[in-house]
């Protein structure tokens, strides 16, 4: 640590400490910025804060002990920084000051467990910490979606990737012991409780990140607004692909090109996958969500086209083991995680496996963690 890290670290005082979870998504991708399901829980992985109001009028001070960086920035002049890390937090500030004038200067330590660029959103945990911190610090009495939407806003204006609302929606409302059904035409949530037993969900990270992510991201979600507009043109009504059913769709075939029919066929039928996996695990058929899962990746591979190499190596040797009911890709693609739905006892043996063929087929090390679904945001003492 260098001289001016450690003094700032000694001489905090903490006035209140939060944490923020990383998340995880069971079924349902790409599909919340087209208005449709998702079914996104918390992991017990997180950022943990501690904030103290600043001795400065205006200026902040915030330690990443991760990057072991120290950074500031004033409140009444934020611009966009290079470092995109620091703009999840700056772009916050910005976005929160659009709705309250209350913020004051502030002081962060931030420390955190999450793996980045993993698929498990630490970028969304970030943000809401911040917010629901700054929130508490100076009193200003914002709601949840509030600081929910205000999060997702501070990506797209201060990042640059227009995300939708999963990551932030899960990372802040998530329960213990349960998954959230967000319907994201509306953005109100049912809570599931889940019991795996004797399965386990196991994340298997690839440890790539190909630097495509974000501008195909992007473009994905164009493609699907092209699509709505065209619809649009001959059906007023039609406002997002939630409004479109796939026999509606089938007409419009011949006049899309073949890549604008599957991204929208592909976000119809993940929507579709998304209320029979829920109806299977009210149920308790693991088996039949756990084919959804499956079926859920072919269609990221193959029709949405956001998957990898490594990724779908992954889902491939999963699928050939019967310990694992489901394996899929996570988050926005092209990297990160697989979400696998694994039989306890052969957890440990599965990842030696894995970690072999996948270190033979890449030369990288697999890296993967076992988790559980976790509260969300929340104060910590
Ligand atoms: C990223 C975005 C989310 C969501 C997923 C894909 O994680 O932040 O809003 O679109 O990709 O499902």
């Amino acid at each position: 640590m260098n001289e001016q890290i450690t003094s700032f670290v000694n001489s905090f005082k903490s006035e209140l400490k939060v944490i923020s979870p990383g998340r995880i998504n069971f079924i349902g991708e790409h599909t919340d910025y087209n208005n449709g399901f998702v079914l996104p829980t918390a992991i017990d992985k997180k950022i943990t804060f501690s904030f103290r109001k600043a001795s400065s009028k205006t200026q902040c001070t915030i330690l990443s002990t991760t990057y072991q960086k120290l950074f500031t920035f004033a409140i009444d002049e934020i611009t966009i920084r290079e470092a995109t890390w620091e703009n999840y937090i700056v772009g916050v500030i910005a976005e929160i000051q659009k709705v309250t004038n209350g913020v004051g200067a502030f002081d962060c330590i931030i420390d955190s467990d999450l793996p980045l660029g993993s698929g498990v959103s630490s970028s969304a945990a970030l943000e809401c910490g911040i917010a629901y911190g700054v929130n508490a610090l100076f009193e200003l009495d914002m709601s949840t979606l509030q600081m929910i939407q205000l999060s997702q806003n501070a990506e797209h204006n201060y990042v640059g990737t227009k995300c939708g609302i999963m990551d932030q929606y899960a990372v802040m409302k998530s329960k213990e012991g349960t998954v959230l059904l967000l319907d994201c035409l509306v953005n109100k949530h049912t809570y599931i409780d889940v019991n795996f037993d004797p399965y386990v969900v196991l994340l298997l990270n690839t440890n790539v990140s190909h630097n495509l992510a974000s501008s195909e991201y992007n473009t994905r979600r164009e493609e699907c607004e092209f699509v709505v507009q065209m619809i649009q043109k001959e059906d007023a009504k039609v406002s997002s692909l939630r409004d479109i059913t796939l026999s509606k769709l089938e007409e419009y075939k011949s006049r899309l090109s073949s890549v604008h029919y599957e991204r929208a066929a592909y976000v119809l039928e993940e929507n579709e996958r998304v209320l029979e996996a829920v109806a299977y695990l009210r149920t308790g058929d693991l088996k039949q969500f756990g084919s959804l899962m499956y079926a859920s990746h072919r269609g990221l591979q193959h029709q949405y086209h956001v998957s990898c190499p490594e990724l779908d190596f992954l889902v491939d040797f999963s699928e050939t083991k019967e310990e694992v009911l489901g394996a899929r890709m996570m988050g926005g693609g092209f990297g990160g995680c697989t979400i696998n739905l694994i039989h306890r006892d052969m957890v440990d043996t599965f990842i030696k496996e894995a970690s072999k063929a996948y270190k033979k087929t890449f030369d990288i090390d697999l890296t993967s963690f076992v988790t559980v679904p976790s509260q969300g945001t929340s104060m910590y003492s």
